[in-house]
């Protein structure tokens, strides 16, 4: 079967480069990209690309050649689904804010809004296939839907298959991974459907990398990858505490386990906490799981790695507060960095909205940068609005027991900082001169690198502290001035 029309539902950091990279390699099929927010649409098909609704490395240059050509964005989802004969699923599947597994399982709303959709609009054979993260056996719940639409005598003719394709493209990187992945995952039952797919990913990807599994297995092995890798983070951030106690240093620790090819060296760097809208809500989806089937010791083993996440956020929030003399109120804190990583826009379930969270209820006076995030995010994450200048006056900073935040565009902050916080690991950070803001800051100021972008070396003779993340060495004394 031949592939001519693919419709992705959900033009999201997942749907819009996937598409994109498909468009790119396979100009013979018409790619539709639909989704309901007419303002994510909007900046799609804006004609400056900077307007894209999403910032990762080298999809602008994409979207440049390929729309209007053979990738469409646009909210028409009836009748795109109508045309298309191979359909994505791409939505947004959150974890559960109330009723029935509130607070671990996923909320499938959206999946099931979509395959109704597709049910009640599709023609002829369809392949649905889910692109989106889903709980295992939700292939089922979509099947159901399918079906009922086979059996309608007034649906003539209608029939589909249905796939389970995870996407395991990490944001920032997202253009090098779909066109480099290490495998693409196919799900099934119909080998002819598989194949259907397997044929475009084989437009540039390798065959021997392209894996048919049973469609179960497809589903777990996309949670178990994201859980098998925030497993590793919390490992090594729980190795970062116990360095700082020590005198040991995490950076050599990674590097001597790293050189174990049984343990490999990727995904060892110590940071602020790991983020991003997937591995806490994936992990949760897991301990759901092994909880519906009797298995607790199982969930309490995938629970705990987002446990020691949420921990090791608060014992950097503490230790801030600890190291400016127990107080922080009133006191000025650079934050560089709102992305929960380096190269996109996305802050979901970023270090810095919680870090940021516990000093403003500590009373301190943040002023933000990042690149990339905006000033409106930034509120809405932190759920409070920026200080505004006719409100910053003594006063309101005696009596404002929460603190304030303050957004800036440019790196010129440092003026009176007690301490400059690092959470982001952006290129542009690495550029700093400390000698310059260390004389701008207060005395006995304070640098936090939670991202080991500083080189110790390089503060030698500048007049702040340094901490950084798991390094319990001398040149990251808790007192000492370099
Ligand atoms: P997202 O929130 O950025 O995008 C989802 C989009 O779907 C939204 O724009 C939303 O408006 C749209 N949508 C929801 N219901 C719709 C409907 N009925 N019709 C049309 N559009 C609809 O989410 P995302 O980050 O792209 O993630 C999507 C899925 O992919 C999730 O299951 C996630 O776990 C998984 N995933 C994400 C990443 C990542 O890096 N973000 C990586 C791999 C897998
Ligand atoms: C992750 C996975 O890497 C992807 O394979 C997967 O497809 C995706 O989740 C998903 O399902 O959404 P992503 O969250 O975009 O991708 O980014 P990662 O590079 O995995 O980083 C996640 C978090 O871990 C970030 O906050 C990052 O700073 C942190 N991290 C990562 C560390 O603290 N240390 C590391 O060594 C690596």
């Amino acid at each position: 079967m031949k592939v001519k029309n693919i419709c992705c539902i959900g033009a999201g950091y997942v749907g819009g480069p996937t598409m994109a990279v498909i468009a790119d390699k396979c100009p013979s099929i018409r790619v539709e990209v639909v989704d309901i927010d007419k303002e994510r649409i909007k900046k799609w098909n804006d004609k400056d690309l900077r307007n894209l609704p999403i910032f990762e490395p080298d999809l602008a240059e994409i979207v440049e050649r390929c729309r209007g050509i053979n990738l469409f964005f646009s909210n028409l989802v009836k009748e795109k689904i109508k045309h298309a004969d191979m359909i994505f699923i791409s939505v947004n599947t959150p974890t559960k804010k109330k009723g029935l597994g509130a607070g671990k399982a996923s909320d499938l709303r959206w999946v099931e809004e979509s395959a109704r959709q597709v049910a009640k609009f599709s023609n002829g054979h369809t392949i649905v296939v889910e692109k989106s993260t889903l709980p295992v056996r939700t292939a089922e719940v979509i099947q159901g839907i399918l079906k009922s639409a086979e059996l309608d005598k007034d649906r003539n003719g209608i029939s589909f298959d249905v796939l389970s394709n995870p996407e395991f493209l990490a944001e920032g990187t997202a253009i090098k991974d779909l066109e480099k992945p290490d495998r693409v995952l196919i799900g099934g039952e119909n080998i002819e459907a598989m194949d259907a797919l397997s044929e475009i990913y084989s437009k540039w990807v390798p065959k021997e990398k392209i894996l048919f599994t049973n469609i179960w297995s497809s589903e777990l092995a996309k949670l178990t990858a994201n859980a098998f890798l925030a497993q590793r983070i919390s490992s090594i951030n729980s190795i970062a505490a116990i360095c700082e106690a020590t005198g040991a240093d995490v950076r050599e620790v990674s590097r001597a386990i790293g050189t174990d090819s049984r343990i490999g060296s990727k995904f060892l760097d110590s940071g602020p906490g790991f983020g991003g809208s997937c591995f806490k809500k994936d992990i949760l989806n897991l301990v759901y799981l092994a909880e519906y089937f009797g298995l607790n010791d199982v969930a309490n083993f995938w629970e705990s790695v987002v446990n020691l996440n949420n921990w090791h956020q608060k014992r950097i929030s503490e230790l801030i507060v600890k190291k400016l003399f127990g107080t922080v109120t009133g006191k000025k804190i650079v934050v560089l960095g709102f992305a929960f990583k380096g190269n996109t826009n996305d802050t979901r379930e970023s270090a810095a909205i919680q870090i940021c969270k516990d000093l403003l209820d500590e009373g301190a006076e943040i002023l933000i940068h990042d690149p990339k995030v905006s000033e409106l995010q930034i509120e809405k994450d932190l759920k409070m609005k920026p200080i505004r200048e006719s409100e910053d006056s003594y006063e309101n900073k005696l009596f404002n027991k929460k603190g304030s935040w303050k957004f800036s565009k440019n790196l010129n902050i440092f003026d009176n900082a007690h301490a400059v916080l690092m959470l982001t690991e952006w290129d542009e950070y690495k550029k700093i001169d400390w000698v310059d803001v260390s004389n701008k800051m207060v005395d006995q100021a304070w640098v936090f690198d939670s991202r080991s972008i500083i080189e110790p070396r390089k503060l030698k003779n500048v007049n702040v502290n340094l901490w950084r993340v798991g390094d319990g060495t001398k040149s990251n004394n808790n007192s000492l001035k370099f």
